[in-house]
């Protein structure tokens, strides 16, 4: 085979076969390919697209291109939750602590943030100590002693996906709906979880900017799910503004703390619930959204959710004193109000320039090795609705430069749309995909 005739064939928009995706799959995986040739062959599919099947069976190839990890010693119905990615997306280690409190076994692989997008594993590293690079054995040794364990993605786990993903990312080829499905799916495919629970997040800071997309990518993702026999559930999920207070890192951990211990965010506790509805129903551990619910509210009451966090960050290395008083976790040298230049009520907070804010701010990464700095953030004082008058509090920026501060400031006065008339609250749930 030869990559250019493949290039030609996708440009002209005909249907690869599965022995010519395992080819480009493997050759590049392998450098026989070169980064401008997969560049053009990766342009031809955002122009084109993917069929189903070209898109299960680029997954099935880069799924197979590294581990598969075997979870089979790990008791119990095993169920993953992934976000297709986020502004101020702290999700999962709320539900770490909620649904480890119920018993459900969570074995989460987990990555780090890329672009305007927060990631999990950084957030937290913010914590004293703690050690999200485990071995499999310790992995899963972890989750049977607490219950909940988190690691760090290896390098042999989709190895494929993770050289695709970093040359998409700098060839503007990310957002093509079969090449998010494929490089998502690869990776839970192989980390070894009997059911999955995806949030399909749509809106400025979502890489689906419309709920048509979010839809296609949603279902996409189901089908290869259900096709493998693993039972996978899609709910699409509001991510116009940033979700809950806090975007960054540390300030990210301070405000999961406070969701555990009972004082969540509305918007963060409705995406909560209904994702962990999902993921108990999933693990058989209820028979209706309505029993979950209660399960989750109760755990959050009684404080067993946040003594499973503790229990959990303890077994992973970190120092529970920085969770138990979170105001001492690493802090920035500037911390600045950003006061509103009109008054009337938020009509929009765009989630993108917050989070890119962030980056520049030094608290996320364009390359997936650059360092960040966990002290800044941007956190949220006016949520979409308030109303808000002139010289009020709309945001403060965290940060530990000057100019990167003032930038940050001009960002988030743009970030803000404030009109004159009252408006609802965003529905934060738009769709369940079975
Ligand atoms: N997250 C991924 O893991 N892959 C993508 O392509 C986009 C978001």
């Amino acid at each position: 085979m030869r990559i250019l005739e493949l290039i030609d064939k996708k440009k002209s928009n005909q249907e690869l076969t599965k022995q010519e995706i395992d080819w480009i799959v493997k050759e590049y995986t392998a450098g026989n390919i070169p980064d401008y040739q997969m560049s053009a062959f990766l342009m031809a599919v955002c122009f084109t697209d993917f069929s189903d099947e070209e898109t299960y069976n680029l997954t099935v190839a880069m799924r197979d291109a590294g581990d598969i990890i075997d979870l089979s010693a790990i008791k119990g119905i095993k169920v993953d939750k992934h976000s297709s990615g986020g502004v101020g997306d702290k999700i999962t280690p709320i539900l770490l602590g909620v649904i480890g409190a119920l018993d459900v076994p969570i074995a989460k692989m987990s990555g780090r943030g890329l672009g305007h997008t927060g990631g999990t594993i950084d957030k937290f590293e913010c914590i004293p100590g703690f050690r999200a690079d485990l071995s499999i054995d310790e992995f899963i040794e972890n989750v049977n002693s607490v219950g909940v364990a988190i690691a760090e993605q290896t390098s042999d786990l989709a190895p494929a996906d993770k050289k695709i993903y970093a040359l998409r990312d700098v060839t503007g080829t990310v957002d093509s709906i079969p090449l998010i499905a494929s490089s998502i799916m690869s990776k839970k495919l192989a980390s070894g979880s009997d059911k999955i629970v995806l949030d399909v997040t749509v809106g400025s800071g979502a890489f689906m900017t419309n709920l048509e997309d979010a839809r296609k990518l949603a279902t996409k993702m189901v089908a290869i799910g259900n096709r493998f026999g693993k039972e996978t559930i899609a709910v699409i999920t509001n991510m116009d503004e940033p979700l809950g207070l806090s975007v960054g890192n540390a300030v990210e951990i301070a405000e999961v703390v406070r969701t555990l211990k009972g004082y969540g965010m509305p918007d963060v506790m409705e995406i909560v619930f209904t994702l962990g509805s999902y993921m108990i129903m999933l693990a058989g551990k209820a028979n209706n959204a309505g029993e979950a619910r209660i399960l989750m509210e109760t755990v959050i009451s009684n404080g067993s959710a946040y003594n499973k966090f503790l229990e959990f960050v303890a077994n992973q290395g970190g120092d529970i004193s920085y969770v138990r008083n979170y105001d001492t976790l690493v802090q920035p040298s500037i911390i600045r109000e950003v006061q509103s230049e009109e008054s009337g009520y938020v009509h929009k907070i765009n989630a993108r320039i917050i989070g890119d804010s962030v980056k520049i701010l030094g608290g996320g990464r364009d390359n997936i090795d650059d360092e960040i700095d966990p002290s800044v953030g941007i956190v949220i004082n006016k949520k979409v609705s308030e109303q808000v008058k002139t010289g009020q509090i709309l945001a403060f920026i965290y940060g530990n430069d000057k100019e990167k501060v003032d930038i940050a400031y001009r960002n988030v006065i743009d970030a803000y749309e404030i009109g004159a008339e009252p408006i609802e609250r965003p529905k934060m749930i738009l769709d369940i995909i079975k």
